[in-house]
């Protein structure tokens, strides 16, 4: 996610911007930058790479008495990170910093360009720049001329705009994006978080949804759709730490809860009312694919794995998926109709990265789907899809899983329709699904509260299963490796119907049973599998929406008419689950024992 901060005052401002932005490193970022007006001289300094980078830039640079100030760190989501596609954006002589996506960025881009305004970066923030000044010219102040543009704004946003027009203030609006507005005397903040101005202001305002305004060295005025609005100032927290982590334990934790939100931004722009919409995709890129190879490791294996049913029961394209370090090796055959895909939070996994580069060569095209751009397996791709996940800072995947998931459940969509193996009602029925995920990746108090008080009785034991049918047996697989990696307690994901193929020799009371018991696919079929293993002594955790007599744990789950809500709900408890019994057993949940966040050596 990219970063923002804002400082009006007289203090020196090149040293209050970077070392807030330093304060938002942690969510990650490919490029940063700052802008500075003071005495009516504009100035504004962008570079590539970490903040020393920038740094090196405005070595020679210091600001003095009062000014106003914006700057930021960029996650790319539209254009690739360059210095250009670096914010601010520029206009004729004002300047924005935007955190979030405009979903509507391409149509008031044509219309921009129709009145003549010249564009040179890739990205949705630019049009917010060349939006403002074109209303200024028929606009009475810049205030009003800013109410003008985020009116027009669809989507996500964060928004810090300052302009030569007014020398005096930032102009801010808030909406799906975080930000806040730090108050110490007569300066004024911005900033993504709280870890920026921490140290700086004393008392913080939250930016709602809708809420907007400026901010002078003679007022700060807060508006939303109903008029003006007070500021409902709180006592800013003073542990740096803890707000890196906004105020959650460990960051997996952070990040299992901002799935809900997160997913939002995956499919913003792409899910569309009526359709899937890649613009990463040229409009011909699936002519002559007939068939589909994924090839992953790890979690991203497992989001690979679930999306070959999708592929092929919606799809009908035959879909095959590879561990990246088994098919390096195994001399694979591969035949110029098939779409290399590979999968890959990091883009820098070694074993993913060599598969792709031997697909290459034999031919085939190749889609990457990652959540950092400019990677090296974004680099090797013909195309790429970004997930959007924001830097994932727990090495045990979580929200990188879940978008992965949901683009390729996207990808799958939209592939059918080119193929027209999805008829209009289907894929009707599916967007109505995909809007509901936020809801199913929700986290309550009572769902975490209870898998706190569950896990107490899941720390010894002599191993767990993970079963599932379907795309839920691949969340066996991931639920299982999560466990594994921050428990340290031995796990296996096993389709359920296999137990009675060898595995069910290990039952007894002692053997941990996690049962993923979806009601709307295959239930009648789990159900006697779970019967089996119960029947055998089986210590039974039931997750499901339907209770289960022979359960001696039950976790209730939504009733849904689609797997894929399921799934994505019943991944969340999965995920809790592993987090609780990690912590009762006092590990590193974010920084577990032999592992490392990406494998860069295979
Ligand atoms: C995920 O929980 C693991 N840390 C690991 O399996 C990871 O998914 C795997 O190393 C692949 O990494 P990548 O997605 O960055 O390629």
């Amino acid at each position: 996610m990219c970063g923002i901060v804002g400082y009006l005052g007289e203090k020196e401002k090149k040293a209050i911007l970077l070392e807030g932005l330093q304060e938002l490193e942690y969510r990650g970022y490919d490029s940063a930058g700052i802008a500075i007006i003071e005495h009516h001289q504009l100035k504004h300094y962008k570079a590539i790479g970490k903040l020393s980078n920038l740094k090196e830039k405005t070595k020679h640079f210091t600001s003095t008495g009062f000014g106003i100030s914006i700057g930021h760190t960029r996650w790319a989501t539209h254009g690739k990170p360059t210095e250009l596609n670096a914010h601010p954006h520029i206009g004729a002589y004002s300047y924005v910093v935007h955190n979030g996506i405009i979903e509507n960025y391409q149509l008031l881009k044509a219309q921009l360009i129709q009145e003549g305004i010249t564009f040179v970066t890739q990205t949705d923030t630019e049009v917010i720049v060349h939006l403002f000044e074109h209303h200024s010219k028929q606009t009475s102040t810049p205030f009003e001329a800013f109410e003008k543009t985020i009116g027009q704004l669809e989507g996500a946003y964060a928004i810090l705009l300052i302009s030569e027009l007014a020398p005096d203030t930032i102009f801010f609006a808030k909406n799906g994006s975080p930000m806040l507005v730090g108050f110490e005397g007569d300066d004024v903040y911005f900033a993504s978080s709280d870890t920026p101005i921490i140290g700086r202001a004393k008392e913080v305002h939250y930016l709602a949804d809708g809420e907007y305004g400026y901010a002078t060295n003679q007022a700060v005025a807060l508006f939303d759709a109903t008029g003006t609005k007070a500021f409902t100032k709180q006592p800013l927290p003073t542990d740096k730490a803890l707000a890196q982590k906004d105020g959650y334990r460990f960051f997996m934790e952070k990040e299992i809860y901002e799935q809900s939100h997160i997913i939002s931004e995956t499919m913003m722009g792409r899910v569309l009312e009526e359709t899937i919409h890649f613009e990463e995709l040229e409009e011909n890129f699936f002519d002559g694919i007939s068939a589909i190879k994924i090839c992953a490791c790890g979690t991203s294996y497992h989001s690979a794995l679930a999306a070959s049913y999708l592929f092929e029961r919606m799809v009908k394209v035959r879909c095959s998926v590879e561990i990246a370090s088994e098919f390096r090796y195994k001399e694979p055959l591969l035949t110029h109709d098939t779409l290399f895909v590979t999968i890959s939070q990091s883009g820098e996994t070694a074993d993913t990265l060599k598969a792709l580069k031997m697909a290459k060569q034999a031919g085939l095209k190749s889609l990457s789907i990652c959540n950092v751009d400019n990677s090296s397996i974004v680099r090797e791709s013909d195309c790429a899809i970004l997930t959007r996940a924001g830097i994932e800072k727990g090495v045990a995947s979580t929200k990188a899983f879940a978008t992965q998931t949901m683009v390729l459940w996207m990808l799958a969509l939209t592939m059918g329709e080119h193929k027209q193996t999805i008829t209009p009602t289907t894929l009707a029925q599916e967007i109505t699904a995909m809007r509901q995920t936020p809801k199913s990746l929700q986290v309550t108090d009572r769902l975490h509260a209870k898998l706190n008080r569950l896990s107490k009785r899941y720390l010894h034991g002599h191993g767990f299963f993970f079963i599932g049918r379907d795309i839920f047996y691949p969340l066996a697989l991931e639920g299982a490796l999560k466990l594994k990696e921050i428990s340290y307690l031995h796990a296996e994901g096993y389709p359920a119907g296999e137990m009675k193929h060898g595995p069910i020799a290990l039952a007894d009371s002692r053997l941990f049973t996690i049962a993923l018991m979806p009601k709307s696919m295959h239930y009648e079929k789990i159900k006697s599998n779970v019967e089996e293993l119960s029947a055998r002594d089986t210590t039974i955790c039931a997750i499901s929406p339907e209770p289960f007599e022979l359960a001696d744990d039950f976790i209730q789950t939504h009733f849904s008419t689609h797997p894929m809500l399921e799934f994505f709900e019943m991944m969340v408890i999965t995920q809790l689950l592993a987090l609780e019994i990690s912590v009762r057993l006092g590990n590193d949940v974010d920084m577990p024992r032999n592992l490392a966040k990406s494998v860069t050596v295979e």
